[in-house]
Protein backbone atom coordinates (compact mmCIF):
# COMPACT_ATOMS: atom_id res chain seq x y z
CA UNK A 1 0.00 0.00 0.00
CA UNK A 2 1.04 3.59 -0.94
CA UNK A 3 2.22 5.51 2.35
CA UNK A 4 -0.26 8.26 1.95
CA UNK A 5 -3.33 6.09 1.31
CA UNK A 6 -5.94 5.97 3.81
CA UNK A 7 -7.67 2.43 4.18
CA UNK A 8 -10.21 4.34 6.66
CA UNK A 9 -11.37 6.55 4.67
CA UNK A 10 -9.98 5.57 0.75
CA UNK A 11 -8.48 8.87 0.44
CA UNK A 12 -4.86 10.20 0.43
CA UNK A 13 -3.11 13.14 0.23
CA UNK A 14 -3.17 13.33 -3.55
CA UNK A 15 -7.22 13.10 -3.47
CA UNK A 16 -7.82 14.82 -0.46
CA UNK A 17 -10.74 17.58 -1.54
CA UNK A 18 -12.91 19.19 0.85
CA UNK A 19 -15.40 20.13 -2.38
CA UNK A 20 -16.21 16.19 -1.60
CA UNK A 21 -18.78 16.57 1.82
CA UNK A 22 -17.85 12.86 2.25
CA UNK A 23 -14.45 13.29 3.23
CA UNK A 24 -15.61 15.63 5.64
CA UNK A 25 -17.36 13.03 7.59
CA UNK A 26 -14.32 11.44 9.17
CA UNK A 27 -11.10 13.16 7.49
CA UNK A 28 -8.83 13.15 10.85
CA UNK A 29 -7.22 9.82 9.69
CA UNK A 30 -6.32 11.38 6.72
CA UNK A 31 -5.27 14.29 8.53
CA UNK A 32 -2.95 12.25 10.77
CA UNK A 33 -1.37 10.36 7.33
CA UNK A 34 -0.81 14.04 6.20
CA UNK A 35 0.85 15.56 9.25
CA UNK A 36 3.12 12.13 9.59
CA UNK A 37 3.91 11.78 5.90
CA UNK A 38 3.64 15.13 3.70
CA UNK A 39 2.92 17.56 6.29
CA UNK A 40 3.57 20.30 3.52
CA UNK A 41 2.25 19.18 -0.19
CA UNK A 42 1.02 21.08 -3.22
CA UNK A 43 -2.93 19.73 -4.12
CA UNK A 44 -3.57 20.02 -7.44
CA UNK A 45 -7.32 19.95 -7.06
CA UNK A 46 -6.88 23.02 -4.64
CA UNK A 47 -4.10 24.75 -6.05
CA UNK A 48 -3.00 25.67 -3.22
CA UNK A 49 -0.37 24.66 -0.46
CA UNK A 50 -1.80 22.30 2.33
CA UNK A 51 -0.43 23.12 5.53
CA UNK A 52 -1.12 20.60 8.29
CA UNK A 53 1.10 21.02 11.51
CA UNK A 54 0.20 22.72 14.19
CA UNK A 55 3.75 24.42 14.40
CA UNK A 56 4.23 25.26 11.06
CA UNK A 57 -0.17 26.70 10.58
CA UNK A 58 1.29 29.07 13.50
CA UNK A 59 4.53 30.14 12.17
CA UNK A 60 2.90 30.85 9.08
CA UNK A 61 -0.05 32.84 11.07
CA UNK A 62 2.34 35.33 13.35
CA UNK A 63 3.93 36.30 10.10
CA UNK A 64 1.09 38.47 8.79
CA UNK A 65 4.16 40.32 6.58
CA UNK A 66 5.56 37.13 4.53
CA UNK A 67 2.05 35.50 5.03
CA UNK A 68 -0.91 37.83 3.53
CA UNK A 69 -4.41 37.34 4.22
CA UNK A 70 -5.16 39.95 1.52
CA UNK A 71 -7.03 38.57 -1.70
CA UNK A 72 -7.38 34.99 0.09
CA UNK A 73 -10.56 34.96 -1.31
CA UNK A 74 -11.78 36.57 -4.67
CA UNK A 75 -14.80 36.53 -5.44
CA UNK A 76 -15.81 35.90 -8.83
CA UNK A 77 -12.33 34.74 -9.52
CA UNK A 78 -13.79 32.13 -11.79
CA UNK A 79 -17.49 33.21 -13.09
CA UNK A 80 -18.25 33.14 -16.06
CA UNK A 81 -18.37 36.43 -18.61
CA UNK A 82 -21.82 36.61 -18.09
CA UNK A 83 -22.04 37.16 -14.36
CA UNK A 84 -18.90 38.87 -14.11
CA UNK A 85 -20.09 41.61 -16.24
CA UNK A 86 -23.72 41.52 -14.13
CA UNK A 87 -21.30 41.51 -10.47
CA UNK A 88 -20.08 44.43 -12.08
CA UNK A 89 -23.13 46.44 -12.16
CA UNK A 90 -23.16 46.12 -8.37
CA UNK A 91 -21.27 47.51 -5.47
CA UNK A 92 -17.56 46.51 -5.75
CA UNK A 93 -16.80 43.75 -3.50
CA UNK A 94 -14.70 45.67 -0.80
CA UNK A 95 -12.42 43.77 1.69
CA UNK A 96 -13.24 42.84 5.09
CA UNK A 97 -10.93 42.07 7.72
CA UNK A 98 -10.46 38.31 6.85
CA UNK A 99 -8.96 39.25 3.75
CA UNK A 100 -7.17 42.42 4.30
CA UNK A 101 -3.64 42.99 5.95
CA UNK A 102 -1.89 45.90 8.15
CA UNK A 103 -3.93 49.21 8.68
CA UNK A 104 -6.48 48.71 6.40
CA UNK A 105 -7.04 45.16 8.09
CA UNK A 106 -6.69 47.20 11.93
CA UNK A 107 -9.20 49.64 10.59
CA UNK A 108 -12.01 47.53 9.58
CA UNK A 109 -11.41 45.09 11.95
CA UNK A 110 -12.26 47.53 14.60
CA UNK A 111 -15.42 48.86 12.96
CA UNK A 112 -16.77 45.36 13.15
CA UNK A 113 -15.14 44.45 16.56
CA UNK A 114 -17.09 47.34 17.95
CA UNK A 115 -20.47 45.30 17.73
CA UNK A 116 -18.75 42.22 18.95
CA UNK A 117 -17.47 43.08 21.90
CA UNK A 118 -17.99 42.27 25.57
CA UNK A 119 -20.21 44.43 26.25
CA UNK A 120 -22.13 44.22 23.67
CA UNK A 121 -22.38 40.31 24.04
CA UNK A 122 -23.42 40.71 27.69
CA UNK A 123 -26.06 42.83 26.82
CA UNK A 124 -27.48 40.69 23.94
CA UNK A 125 -27.30 37.83 26.42
CA UNK A 126 -31.12 37.86 27.83
CA UNK A 127 -32.01 38.25 23.87
CA UNK A 128 -29.56 35.59 22.93
CA UNK A 129 -31.60 32.95 25.57
CA UNK A 130 -34.70 33.62 24.60
CA UNK A 131 -34.16 33.34 21.08
CA UNK A 132 -32.56 29.92 21.72
CA UNK A 133 -35.73 28.86 23.88
CA UNK A 134 -38.46 30.12 21.47
CA UNK A 135 -37.00 27.55 18.78
CA UNK A 136 -36.23 24.39 21.88
CA UNK A 137 -40.16 25.26 22.50
CA UNK A 138 -40.53 24.57 18.77
CA UNK A 139 -39.61 20.72 19.39
CA UNK A 140 -39.48 20.01 23.19
CA UNK A 141 -42.95 17.87 23.00
CA UNK A 142 -41.44 16.00 19.64
CA UNK A 143 -39.11 13.72 21.53
CA UNK A 144 -36.76 13.76 17.96
CA UNK A 145 -35.40 16.65 15.85
CA UNK A 146 -33.11 17.10 12.76
CA UNK A 147 -31.20 19.44 15.27
CA UNK A 148 -28.72 20.42 12.89
CA UNK A 149 -31.28 22.19 10.53
CA UNK A 150 -34.03 23.02 13.18
CA UNK A 151 -31.72 24.39 15.89
CA UNK A 152 -28.25 24.75 14.88
CA UNK A 153 -29.05 26.09 11.64
CA UNK A 154 -31.64 28.96 12.26
CA UNK A 155 -30.30 30.23 15.80
CA UNK A 156 -27.03 31.87 15.30
CA UNK A 157 -28.27 33.47 12.29
CA UNK A 158 -31.49 34.79 14.59
CA UNK A 159 -28.57 36.41 16.92
CA UNK A 160 -27.11 38.06 14.36
CA UNK A 161 -30.21 39.37 12.67
CA UNK A 162 -31.65 40.66 15.98
CA UNK A 163 -28.73 42.06 16.90
CA UNK A 164 -28.75 43.94 13.53
CA UNK A 165 -31.84 45.24 14.67
CA UNK A 166 -33.42 43.35 11.43
CA UNK A 167 -37.41 41.89 11.15
CA UNK A 168 -36.72 38.16 11.79
CA UNK A 169 -39.26 37.17 8.83
CA UNK A 170 -36.63 38.28 6.40
CA UNK A 171 -34.59 35.66 7.42
CA UNK A 172 -35.21 32.81 4.87
CA UNK A 173 -34.51 35.15 2.48
CA UNK A 174 -31.49 35.96 3.88
CA UNK A 175 -30.07 32.64 4.69
CA UNK A 176 -30.71 32.15 0.94
CA UNK A 177 -28.77 35.24 -0.23
CA UNK A 178 -25.82 34.27 2.33
CA UNK A 179 -25.58 31.09 1.19
CA UNK A 180 -25.42 31.67 -2.76
CA UNK A 181 -22.97 33.98 -1.93
CA UNK A 182 -20.54 31.75 0.61
CA UNK A 183 -20.88 29.24 -2.10
CA UNK A 184 -19.69 31.48 -4.69
CA UNK A 185 -16.29 31.76 -2.43
CA UNK A 186 -16.23 28.23 -0.98
CA UNK A 187 -17.60 25.67 -3.17
CA UNK A 188 -17.86 24.75 -6.54
CA UNK A 189 -20.66 26.74 -8.19
CA UNK A 190 -21.82 24.90 -11.70
CA UNK A 191 -21.32 27.60 -14.43
CA UNK A 192 -25.12 27.20 -15.43
CA UNK A 193 -25.95 28.71 -12.19
CA UNK A 194 -23.20 31.76 -11.91
CA UNK A 195 -25.41 34.26 -13.38
CA UNK A 196 -28.50 33.76 -10.78
CA UNK A 197 -26.16 33.45 -7.76
CA UNK A 198 -24.81 36.39 -8.65
CA UNK A 199 -28.12 37.99 -9.09
CA UNK A 200 -28.50 36.65 -5.57
CA UNK A 201 -25.52 38.79 -4.27
CA UNK A 202 -26.58 41.86 -5.55
CA UNK A 203 -30.22 41.51 -4.35
CA UNK A 204 -28.33 41.00 -0.61
CA UNK A 205 -26.16 44.06 -1.67
CA UNK A 206 -29.55 45.99 -1.90
CA UNK A 207 -30.77 44.94 1.53
CA UNK A 208 -28.25 45.83 3.00
CA UNK A 209 -27.72 49.22 1.45
CA UNK A 210 -31.34 49.65 2.78
CA UNK A 211 -30.86 48.64 6.39
CA UNK A 212 -28.06 51.07 6.46
CA UNK A 213 -30.07 54.34 5.34
CA UNK A 214 -32.87 53.12 7.28
CA UNK A 215 -30.46 53.18 10.48
CA UNK A 216 -28.55 56.14 9.47
CA UNK A 217 -31.30 57.79 9.11
CA UNK A 218 -33.13 56.72 13.02
CA UNK A 219 -29.57 55.09 14.90
CA UNK A 220 -30.49 52.98 17.88
CA UNK A 221 -28.40 50.26 20.41
CA UNK A 222 -28.12 47.89 17.57
CA UNK A 223 -25.33 46.13 16.46
CA UNK A 224 -25.88 48.20 13.19
CA UNK A 225 -25.65 51.81 14.80
CA UNK A 226 -22.68 50.69 16.15
CA UNK A 227 -20.60 49.55 13.56
CA UNK A 228 -21.91 53.10 11.57
CA UNK A 229 -20.83 54.90 14.95
CA UNK A 230 -17.49 53.07 15.14
CA UNK A 231 -17.30 53.72 11.01
CA UNK A 232 -17.59 57.68 11.85
CA UNK A 233 -14.51 57.41 14.03
CA UNK A 234 -12.38 56.54 11.57
CA UNK A 235 -9.98 58.75 9.80
CA UNK A 236 -11.04 57.58 6.83
CA UNK A 237 -14.58 56.53 6.85
CA UNK A 238 -15.92 53.22 5.73
CA UNK A 239 -17.52 53.83 2.02
CA UNK A 240 -21.36 52.77 1.27
CA UNK A 241 -19.54 49.66 -0.62
CA UNK A 242 -17.67 48.81 2.64
CA UNK A 243 -20.52 48.99 4.78
CA UNK A 244 -21.91 46.49 3.01
CA UNK A 245 -19.00 43.85 2.69
CA UNK A 246 -19.09 44.54 6.54
CA UNK A 247 -22.23 43.68 7.18
CA UNK A 248 -23.14 41.32 4.89
CA UNK A 249 -19.96 38.86 4.95
CA UNK A 250 -18.20 39.64 8.14
CA UNK A 251 -21.43 40.17 10.38
CA UNK A 252 -24.12 38.28 8.59
CA UNK A 253 -22.47 35.54 6.60
CA UNK A 254 -19.16 34.74 8.87
CA UNK A 255 -21.21 34.94 11.79
CA UNK A 256 -23.63 32.85 11.14
CA UNK A 257 -22.78 29.40 9.32
CA UNK A 258 -19.45 28.95 11.08
CA UNK A 259 -21.68 29.05 14.72
CA UNK A 260 -24.42 26.43 13.22
CA UNK A 261 -22.03 24.12 12.30
CA UNK A 262 -19.92 24.46 15.72
CA UNK A 263 -23.39 23.90 17.38
CA UNK A 264 -23.47 20.45 15.42
CA UNK A 265 -20.12 19.41 15.76
CA UNK A 266 -20.47 20.19 19.63
CA UNK A 267 -23.71 18.21 19.89
CA UNK A 268 -22.32 15.64 18.19
CA UNK A 269 -19.15 14.76 20.14
CA UNK A 270 -20.93 15.46 23.73
CA UNK A 271 -23.68 12.91 22.58
CA UNK A 272 -21.18 10.55 21.29
CA UNK A 273 -18.02 10.75 23.78
CA UNK A 274 -19.20 8.50 26.77
CA UNK A 275 -20.12 10.38 29.79
CA UNK A 276 -19.76 13.74 28.40
CA UNK A 277 -23.51 14.89 28.06
CA UNK A 278 -24.42 13.26 31.72
CA UNK A 279 -21.41 14.95 32.99
CA UNK A 280 -22.56 18.75 31.32
CA UNK A 281 -26.31 17.86 33.31
CA UNK A 282 -24.77 17.45 36.28
CA UNK A 283 -22.83 20.12 36.49
CA UNK A 284 -23.85 23.17 33.79
CA UNK A 285 -20.05 25.07 35.10
CA UNK A 286 -18.71 22.32 32.76
CA UNK A 287 -19.75 23.95 29.42
CA UNK A 288 -16.88 26.36 28.63
CA UNK A 289 -14.58 24.20 28.84
CA UNK A 290 -16.20 21.11 27.13
CA UNK A 291 -16.95 23.75 24.37
CA UNK A 292 -12.79 24.28 23.59
CA UNK A 293 -12.01 20.97 23.61
CA UNK A 294 -14.66 20.76 21.27
CA UNK A 295 -13.56 23.24 19.00
CA UNK A 296 -10.20 21.91 18.90
CA UNK A 297 -11.28 18.12 18.49
CA UNK A 298 -14.13 18.67 16.02
CA UNK A 299 -12.85 21.83 14.83
CA UNK A 300 -15.51 23.93 12.57
CA UNK A 301 -12.82 26.14 11.09
CA UNK A 302 -11.75 23.60 8.57
CA UNK A 303 -8.66 25.45 6.42
CA UNK A 304 -8.27 29.25 5.98
CA UNK A 305 -5.62 30.61 2.92
CA UNK A 306 -2.47 32.76 3.14
CA UNK A 307 -0.94 34.18 0.52
CA UNK A 308 3.22 34.02 0.14
CA UNK A 309 4.48 37.59 0.08
CA UNK A 310 8.17 36.47 -1.02
CA UNK A 311 9.45 32.92 -1.88
CA UNK A 312 9.13 31.32 1.88
CA UNK A 313 10.24 27.78 3.40
CA UNK A 314 7.41 26.36 5.83
CA UNK A 315 7.91 23.04 7.11
CA UNK A 316 10.90 22.58 4.96
CA UNK A 317 9.15 22.65 1.95
CA UNK A 318 9.88 26.17 -0.11
CA UNK A 319 6.95 27.62 -1.60
CA UNK A 320 7.16 29.99 -4.43
CA UNK A 321 5.99 34.03 -3.87
CA UNK A 322 2.63 34.55 -4.67
CA UNK A 323 1.34 30.93 -3.81
CA UNK A 324 -1.69 30.09 -1.47
CA UNK A 325 -1.75 28.30 1.52
CA UNK A 326 -4.25 26.52 3.26
CA UNK A 327 -3.93 26.19 6.55
CA UNK A 328 -5.43 22.88 7.80
CA UNK A 329 -6.85 24.26 10.77
CA UNK A 330 -8.99 21.06 11.72
CA UNK A 331 -5.86 18.97 11.56
CA UNK A 332 -3.29 21.84 13.55
CA UNK A 333 -5.63 21.12 16.30
CA UNK A 334 -5.35 17.01 16.54
CA UNK A 335 -1.47 17.62 16.25
CA UNK A 336 0.09 14.84 18.54
CA UNK A 337 2.81 17.36 18.68
CA UNK A 338 1.03 19.75 20.66
CA UNK A 339 -1.66 17.74 22.08
CA UNK A 340 -1.50 14.57 23.70
CA UNK A 341 -3.48 11.91 22.70
CA UNK A 342 -5.37 14.26 20.18
CA UNK A 343 -8.13 11.38 19.50
CA UNK A 344 -9.48 11.66 22.84
CA UNK A 345 -11.85 14.36 23.59
CA UNK A 346 -10.75 15.65 27.14
CA UNK A 347 -11.92 18.94 28.26
CA UNK A 348 -9.41 18.26 31.70
CA UNK A 349 -6.28 18.68 29.27
CA UNK A 350 -3.65 21.46 30.26
CA UNK A 351 -3.30 23.22 26.95
CA UNK A 352 -7.23 23.44 26.37
CA UNK A 353 -7.15 26.72 24.81
CA UNK A 354 -4.08 25.97 22.41
CA UNK A 355 -6.63 24.59 19.52
CA UNK A 356 -7.00 26.91 16.06
CA UNK A 357 -10.61 26.68 16.19
CA UNK A 358 -10.89 30.24 15.95
CA UNK A 359 -7.54 30.79 14.48
CA UNK A 360 -4.98 32.67 15.81
CA UNK A 361 -2.47 36.05 15.80
CA UNK A 362 -4.23 39.46 14.00
CA UNK A 363 -7.20 37.50 12.27
CA UNK A 364 -7.98 35.86 15.99
CA UNK A 365 -11.76 35.62 15.26
CA UNK A 366 -13.49 38.15 16.05
CA UNK A 367 -16.76 36.96 16.75
CA UNK A 368 -15.26 34.42 19.46
CA UNK A 369 -16.71 36.18 22.34
CA UNK A 370 -20.30 35.81 20.10
CA UNK A 371 -19.99 32.46 19.47
CA UNK A 372 -18.96 31.47 22.65
CA UNK A 373 -21.76 32.78 24.76
CA UNK A 374 -24.52 31.20 22.32
CA UNK A 375 -23.13 27.71 22.87
CA UNK A 376 -23.18 28.18 26.40
CA UNK A 377 -26.49 29.53 26.38
CA UNK A 378 -27.54 26.73 24.02
CA UNK A 379 -26.06 24.36 26.22
CA UNK A 380 -27.43 24.85 29.35
CA UNK A 381 -30.72 25.05 27.73
CA UNK A 382 -30.72 21.74 26.24
CA UNK A 383 -29.34 20.24 29.52
CA UNK A 384 -31.91 22.12 31.64
CA UNK A 385 -35.17 21.18 29.35
CA UNK A 386 -33.49 17.95 27.48
CA UNK A 387 -30.97 15.81 30.00
CA UNK A 388 -31.95 12.95 28.57
CA UNK A 389 -30.94 14.12 24.64
CA UNK A 390 -28.85 11.42 22.30
CA UNK A 391 -28.28 10.73 18.90
CA UNK A 392 -30.55 9.30 17.01
CA UNK A 393 -29.11 5.53 15.26
CA UNK A 394 -30.35 6.99 12.17
CA UNK A 395 -29.42 8.61 9.35
CA UNK A 396 -26.17 9.32 9.95
CA UNK A 397 -25.22 12.68 9.67
CA UNK A 398 -24.74 14.97 6.39
CA UNK A 399 -21.89 17.37 5.55
CA UNK A 400 -21.74 19.69 2.97
CA UNK A 401 -18.86 20.30 0.61
CA UNK A 402 -16.91 23.94 1.98
CA UNK A 403 -13.38 24.73 1.75
CA UNK A 404 -13.73 26.66 5.21
CA UNK A 405 -16.37 25.49 7.82
CA UNK A 406 -17.04 21.58 8.56
CA UNK A 407 -20.02 20.32 10.27
CA UNK A 408 -22.75 18.26 10.18
CA UNK A 409 -26.21 20.03 8.06
CA UNK A 410 -28.31 17.37 9.57
CA UNK A 411 -28.13 15.31 12.37
CA UNK A 412 -30.67 13.83 14.02
CA UNK A 413 -31.18 13.60 17.98
CA UNK A 414 -33.56 12.11 20.43
CA UNK A 415 -35.06 12.13 24.23
CA UNK A 416 -37.93 10.90 25.90
CA UNK A 417 -41.21 12.78 26.32
CA UNK A 418 -43.39 11.89 29.33
C1 LIG B 1 -18.07 29.02 16.29
C2 LIG B 1 -18.20 29.98 15.43
C3 LIG B 1 -17.05 30.57 14.70
C4 LIG B 1 -15.92 29.98 14.23
C5 LIG B 1 -15.52 28.52 14.32
C6 LIG B 1 -15.14 31.02 13.59
C7 LIG B 1 -13.89 30.82 13.04
C8 LIG B 1 -13.07 31.83 12.63
C9 LIG B 1 -11.68 31.67 12.25
C10 LIG B 1 -10.92 30.36 12.24
C11 LIG B 1 -11.20 32.88 11.91
C12 LIG B 1 -9.77 33.21 11.49
C13 LIG B 1 -9.65 33.45 10.02
C14 LIG B 1 -8.20 33.51 9.55
O1 LIG B 1 -7.31 32.96 10.20
O2 LIG B 1 -7.97 34.08 8.47
C15 LIG B 1 -12.29 33.82 12.04
C16 LIG B 1 -12.20 35.14 11.74
C17 LIG B 1 -13.32 35.95 11.70
N1 LIG B 1 -14.57 35.68 12.19
FE1 LIG B 1 -15.15 33.97 13.04
N2 LIG B 1 -15.82 32.19 13.67
C18 LIG B 1 -16.99 31.98 14.36
C19 LIG B 1 -17.95 32.91 14.67
C20 LIG B 1 -17.96 34.19 14.21
C21 LIG B 1 -18.99 35.16 14.45
C22 LIG B 1 -20.21 34.91 15.33
C23 LIG B 1 -18.65 36.28 13.74
C24 LIG B 1 -19.36 37.60 13.60
C25 LIG B 1 -20.55 37.89 14.00
C26 LIG B 1 -17.39 36.02 13.09
C27 LIG B 1 -16.71 36.89 12.27
C28 LIG B 1 -15.38 36.75 11.93
C29 LIG B 1 -14.62 37.77 11.24
C30 LIG B 1 -15.12 39.12 10.76
C31 LIG B 1 -13.31 37.28 11.12
C32 LIG B 1 -12.11 37.97 10.51
C33 LIG B 1 -11.29 38.57 11.62
C34 LIG B 1 -10.02 39.18 11.12
O3 LIG B 1 -9.55 38.78 10.04
O4 LIG B 1 -9.49 40.07 11.79
N3 LIG B 1 -17.00 34.76 13.39
N4 LIG B 1 -13.40 33.16 12.49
Amino acid sequence: MPKDSNPTTNCNVHTFNPYDGEQLRDPHAMFAEMRRDRPVFWSPELGMWVVSRHGDICSVLRDPARFSSQDAFAIGADLTPEATALLATGHPHTRTPIDSDGPEHARLRRIVGSALNGKMVERWGPRIRELARELLDGFADAGRVDIAAEFAEPFPLRVILDMLGVPLADLPQIKRWSDDWFELIFARVPPAQHVARVESYLEFQRYCERMIAAREANPGEDAMSEMLRAGREESVPPSRAELISLIAGAFIAAGHETSSRMLSNTMRVLLTTPGAWAAIVADPTRIARDLEEALRFESTALGMVRVATAEVVVGGQTIPAGARLYLLYASGSRDEAQFRCPASFDPARANVMDHLGFGRGAHYCVGALLARAEARIALELFAERLPGLRLAAEPDPVHRSHTTIRGPVSMWVEWDVA
